[in-house]
């Protein structure tokens, strides 16, 4: 199990963090953000920050998703276009603390781009806004975007229309109710990547835990690829450890091979953020 230092995406700063704050440049526009994993003090002082930044979020509780964004500089947009490694999404300060990408996530982009290709099947389940499966079609690869919320799928369909990209398959679903729905049809895919929220709501509106449910996802993920394919797996849950993790991928019964590592960035000014983990498996050939 190694540390993975990932790089910036195109028009991506992590300027600074600390504070439990993280300071961001997203194309013109700078925001500060709640960041648990910054218990450390910053390398600037949080005043200099808020003289930069365009928006701050505030949370309605410590550690709460929700809350507001207030306006630091007047005339900042609360809706940007924001260009990125080959494709474009929409930014926006809306009810809760995610800005519509998840930076650190460029790890993947960048190697769906150079791993497939025309010839190859791409499956994003909790797909969010839609950055792997835009770079994933850029590369030429048959694309399946899978989320249960039909507000993100109209996000992420609202993403590729801004990036001139067409022709990706769109589906309002549960994630594994999906999967087990394709092994009966007897389809598959060379990749499927699956960046599940550590809880859930089933396709039956039952919640669910990720702990509890991802030895299920993976072997079930794992079934669904062709051979040599890869699983790429992200998990950002406090219960879900390296330990665990690797557990949940032994589990798997199909015959494969696996390397997890923590995934973090560094600041521009010096400070490592960590930023969960992540495993690559790969189904036998
Ligand atoms: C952490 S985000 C994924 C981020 C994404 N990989 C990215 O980098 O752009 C989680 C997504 O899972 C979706 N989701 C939550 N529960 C789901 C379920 N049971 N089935 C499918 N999607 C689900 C949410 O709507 C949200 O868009």
């Amino acid at each position: 199990m190694g540390k993975t230092y990932g790089s910036f995406p195109f028009g991506y700063e992590l300027l600074d963090a600390g504070g439990s704050l993280k300071l961001e440049r997203w194309g013109d526009i700078v925001t500060i953000r709640p960041e648990l994993q910054a218990y450390f003090p910053p390398a600037r002082p949080l005043s200099s920050w808020r003289q930069t930044a365009h928006w701050e979020f505030i949370p309605e509780k410590q550690a709460s998703l929700n809350g507001t964004w207030k306006k630091l500089k007047p005339g900042a947009p609360a809706q940007w276009p924001f260009a990125t490694d080959g494709f474009s999404v929409y930014l926006e300060t809306s009810g809760n603390k995610h800005l519509g990408l998840f930076p650190e996530q460029n790890i993947n982009w960048r190697w769906l781009s150079t791993e497939l290709g025309p010839e190859k099947k791409f499956l994003n389940l909790f797909a969010y806004t839609g950055a792997s499966s835009l770079a994933a079609r850029t590369a030429g690869a048959d694309v399946t975007h899978v989320d249960s919320v039909r507000a993100m799928i109209a996000k992420a369909s609202a993403n590729a229309e801004l990036s001139g990209i067409t022709g990706i398959r769109w589906a309002v679903e549960d994630a594994m109710k999906f999967v087990q729905r394709e092994l009966r049809r007897g389809n598959s895919y060379d990749c499927i990547q699956m960046d599940p929220p550590a809880y859930g709501l089933g396709a039956k509106g039952e919640k669910w835990k990720l702990e509890n449910l991802l030895p299920e996802m993976l072997d079930s993920g794992c079934q669904l690829l062709n051979r040599g394919g890869t699983l790429i797996v992200s998990t950002y849950s406090p219960k879900l450890g390296t330990e665990e993790l690797n557990a949940a991928i032994t589990g798997v019964q199909a015959g494969i091979s696996f390397e997890t590592s923590e995934l973090w960035l560094k600041s521009t000014s010096g400070k490592a953020l960590f930023y969960g983990l992540i495993a690559r498996i790969r189904k036998e050939s």
